[in-house]
């Protein structure tokens, strides 16, 4: 649904409903978010918020963020960890907890995540944590982040053993995704999250899957109208799963289409070498032709996923990290079911299902593409 905000101002607004009873949010998305006093009524009032982001964010948008919410709250603390998927550790989250108990920040603290998935997953899991549990708002400003992980509650740190393995399910009080920050975001930042854009079409939604080639392109030019349309149709894919289920029991997993491949990429090539986008866009390239290699899907429907992954500026050939390591990683992934490595593969009917594969079959997979 798309509506206009005051007449001065003009913006459109696209919301998004996340229908989970009592922990129901909406996602606004839209261009001049900052500047729009209705946009945060739902962000909540009172003693104290805290911005959590990082060193290459905050200085862009911290101000923005802060003149947006500070009429809200008494005092605002501002938390600044450093930039990148290898800081998303324990140490970083224990920086989030020195700031708020140094700040004095009560258990009615209000906690902005204000950045890409890395701080939004740090500060969910913080918020899960401090006080065993404040609220916290997702201000997500990568296209990732817009798209994926600031909806839906998955929050987390990683362990050097194995990626987002330390974490809980907290879901947040509200999405305010500016499309204006997505301006500022390198080419390669934008790229990863055209893959996690891409994702939906193949497991939910061919019809979006069509869409996406048509307009690859506009998005990749960062059009507002595409990009608008294409947060929207992934947030609102995103909202059904999690609505049926919240906590990954069943069929939430098929939104980790191309994460099985995908972390034993980004953690055996070593936490920020390949960026989470980039190592979901080359295993969904993986997971597809698993699915072709089991006769679920034609080669030729393999090659046009992998066609439009390569348009989207994606790498598609995955690093030698040997097949052996590939399976050993893949074994700890979270969908492992008595160290049974499980997939998720698609058909051709915008549909996918979780199922294991011969371990030779996924070798040969790994040996084809990396
Ligand atoms: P990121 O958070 O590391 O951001 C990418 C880079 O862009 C960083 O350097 C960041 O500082 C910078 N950046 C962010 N916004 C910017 C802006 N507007 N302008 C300029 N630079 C900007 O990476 P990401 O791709 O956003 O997120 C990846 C993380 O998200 C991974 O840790 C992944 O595990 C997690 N994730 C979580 C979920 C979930 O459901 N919780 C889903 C998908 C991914
Ligand atoms: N990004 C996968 C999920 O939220 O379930």
């Amino acid at each position: 649904m798309t509506h206009a905000t005051t007449a001065e101002q003009q913006i459109d607004q696209r919301i998004v409903d996340i229908k989970l009873d009592d922990r129901s949010y909406p996602i606004v998305i839209g261009s001049g978010l900052f500047d729009d006093p209705s946009v945060w009524s739902s962000a909540g009032e009172g003693n104290c918020a805290a911005i959590v982001t990082n060193a290459t964010v905050g200085p862009r948008y911290v101000a923005a963020l802060e003149r947006a919410v500070s009429h809200r709250f008494k005092r605002v603390i501002n938390i600044e960890l450093r930039d990148g998927e290898k800081f998303k550790d324990a140490a970083s989250l224990n920086q989030i907890f020195d700031g708020l108990l140094s700040g004095r920040a009560d258990r009615k603290t209000v906690l902005f995540a204000l950045g890409g998935g890395v701080v939004g997953d740090m500060t969910g899991f913080a918020a899960a944590c401090y006080m065993r549990g404040v609220p916290f708002v997702q201000v997500p400003t990568t296209l990732l982040a817009q798209v994926d992980s600031s909806v839906g509650g998955k929050t987390a740190i990683n362990h050097p053993l194995g990626k987002n393995m330390i974490g809980a399910f907290y879901q947040p009080r509200l999405v305010v995704a500016d499309l204006d920050t997505l301006s500022t975001l390198p080419a390669r930042e934008f790229a990863a999250g055209l893959a996690e854009v891409i994702k939906y079409g193949p497991i939910l939604d061919l019809r979006f899957l069509d869409w996406i080639e048509a307009n690859i392109d506009a998005l990749i030019s960062r059009d507002t109208e595409a990009l608008g349309y294409a947060i929207q149709r992934c947030c609102e894919l995103k909202a059904e799963v999690v609505a049926k289920d919240e906590h990954e029991t069943d069929v939430r997993a098929v939104l980790n289409f191309g994460h099985t491949f995908g972390h034993a990429i980004e953690t055996g090539a070593g936490y920020g070498v390949w960026m989470h986008g980039e190592a979901v866009g080359c295993g969904m390239v993986m997971a597809a032709d698993l699915s072709a290699r089991l006769g679920m899907i034609s080669e030729a429907y393999a090659l046009r996923l992998r066609t439009l992954i390569k348009r989207a500026g994606l790498p598609v050939v995955g690093p030698r990290l040997g097949a052996d390591r590939y399976i050993e990683l893949m074994r700890s992934d979270k969908k492992s079911e008595a160290g049974e490595i499980r997939f998720v593969l698609v058909n051709e009917h915008g549909q996918a299902s979780i199922r294991s594969a011969p371990d030779a079959m996924a070798r040969q997979v790994i040996d084809a593409n990396c």
